[in-house]
């Protein structure tokens, strides 16, 4: 395969810092703090937390590095990089993009909810009037029409206006200034959170393993959630990483990046635990508490703190940075698709993306309202409310398989020299090659396989 070296138009990053903060920002995001929390209070905690620590460095640390390396080799986004190879394998990039439609469809709409909260408490600090209910609150947002919609398109309106911007003036800076920002807030949440009366309850739940949620079929059951949050979490499978690699310069360490990126976006999952948990059982709350955990319980916790008003306004203005940053990268994978193949300007390719993905997430923003009643149907043969079934569609299904079949083909088609090659070819060296080409043949493949066919009921573990 030929490489078609640097192209000035497509743009890259300013430097390795930019890359990681990018790469990094699209990782932490709502999974981190919206889902990683309920995820790990609906699946028993410390064991669910110990399970995700070993599947992103056997599994997510080895996909990411493929497809960074890929995207960097290719210099192309998803659809052409994977084209390169044969173009029966561009069908991977098509998939790609698929999936991307559909995540940023309901990731904006929860995001979006975020802003709602961040407006309320800002406005709380000054009026001094507090939600009185924060589940009535929540459910009379969600199920108006006007107002979900509006949030719903200010966020796409965000992401648009960034990736518009291009790679160095939109993406990298605004992420580099952003996340920063995001690991400071986090911090200050967390200590915050500690010293909350009863925090310790919080820290043993999270930290001291129960071992019995793994008996009677529980163990596939944690295992499928944990490593669907990692593809979601650390954003692959789909081709954003492969994207955001694909404009890095020579001289960026791919085996270092594929270290860092997952390490702090683990770090963040953890802190933002380290926010939740204590806190919700400082307050006597129910950490199983399931997707609603950072709307619902977290408004409970602030409407009873002290100084709750400024605390839950950086806290939201913290989801919203963290989603913000995501959001771009799920747009990002797009547009590039459209600028590489197509040939489209880049400010029309986001903008068209964007109106796009802000009628397909219509459903969604309407699907606690006038759409309560709409269910569709799983793999399993279960039926999910719409949110629940875009995010399942996405996470549990293109992205799962998604990775798996990178792992296949990286690993038995393409062979592990491809990636050895291109990681080592500016003479960073690259020891735990044989490792990487361990895992990515053997061990991540049947992992994925397992937990995909135990997700969709077709296996019980
Ligand atoms: N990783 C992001 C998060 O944790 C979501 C995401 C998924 C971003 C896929 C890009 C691609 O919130």
């Amino acid at each position: 395969m030929e490489d078609k070296g640097a192209k000035e138009v497509r743009g890259s990053w300013s430097s390795r810092f930019g890359f990681i903060m990018a790469a990094a920002g699209s990782a932490i995001g709502l999974g981190n703090l919206w889902g990683f929390p309920y995820k790990l209070g609906a699946n028993g905690g410390a064991v669910y937390l110990f399970i995700y620590v070993i599947l992103v460095f056997v599994v997510g640390c080895v996909v990411i590095l493929g497809e960074i390396a890929i995207g960097r080799k290719t210099q192309l986004s998803a659809v052409g990089a994977y084209r390169s190879f044969g173009k029966r394998y561009s069908i991977l990039g098509y998939a790609g993009i698929v999936c991307g439609f559909i995540i940023l469809s309901f990731y904006s709409v929860v995001a979006s909810w975020g802003i709602k909260y961040f407006f309320t408490y800002f406005g709380q600090i000054f009026t001094g009037q507090h939600i009185q209910n924060s589940g009535e609150f929540l459910t009379s947002f969600i199920s108006g029409t006007a107002q979900p919609l509006f949030y719903h398109g200010l966020i796409m309106a965000v992401t648009v206006f960034i990736v518009a911007l291009g790679i160095q003036k939109g993406i990298d800076k605004t992420t580099s200034v952003l996340m920063p920002m995001l690991f400071v807030m986090l911090v200050i949440l967390a200590i915050r959170s500690l010293m909350l009366p009863n925090a310790a309850e919080g820290l043993k739940f999270m930290f001291k393993p129960d071992f019995s949620v793994l008996k009677d079929g529980g163990f596939g059951k944690v295992l499928s959630a944990a490593l669907s949050q990692v593809f979601f979490s650390l954003s692959i499978g789909m081709g954003v990483m492969l994207t955001y690699g694909s404009y890095l310069k020579k001289d960026t360490n791919l085996v270092k990046s594929s270290l860092i990126i997952p390490i702090m976006d683990t770090v963040a999952a953890i802190l933002a635990g380290i926010v939740i948990m204590p806190a919700v059982f400082s307050y006597g709350l129910d950490p199983t508490g399931g997707p609603t955990l950072l709307f619902v319980v977290m408004g409970e916790v602030f409407a009873s703190m002290p100084f709750g008003s400024v605390i839950g306004c950086v806290f939201y203005l913290l989801v919203v940075f963290a989603a913000v940053t995501s959001t771009i990268s799920i747009l990002e994978g797009i547009t590039a698709f459209f600028v590489d193949e197509k040939g489209t300007d880049r400010k029309k390719a986001a903008i068209i993306s964007g109106i796009a993905i802000f009628l397909c997430g219509i459903p969604v923003a309407l699907s606690f309202g006038l759409l309560s009643d709409v269910t569709l149907p799983a793999l399993n043969g279960s039926q999910l409310p719409i949110l629940d079934w875009y995010d399942y569609v996405s996470e549990y299904v293109i992205m799962t398989l998604g990775a798996l079949a990178m792992c296949i083909l990286v690993g038995w088609v393409w062979k592990p020299k491809v990636v050895i090659d291109e990681v080592t070819r500016y003479n960073d060296s690259f020891k735990l090659a044989g490792v990487w080409s361990f895992l990515i043949k053997y061990i991540t493949p049947v992992l994925v396989l397992l937990t995909f066919l135990t997700s969709a009921g077709f296996i019980k573990l």
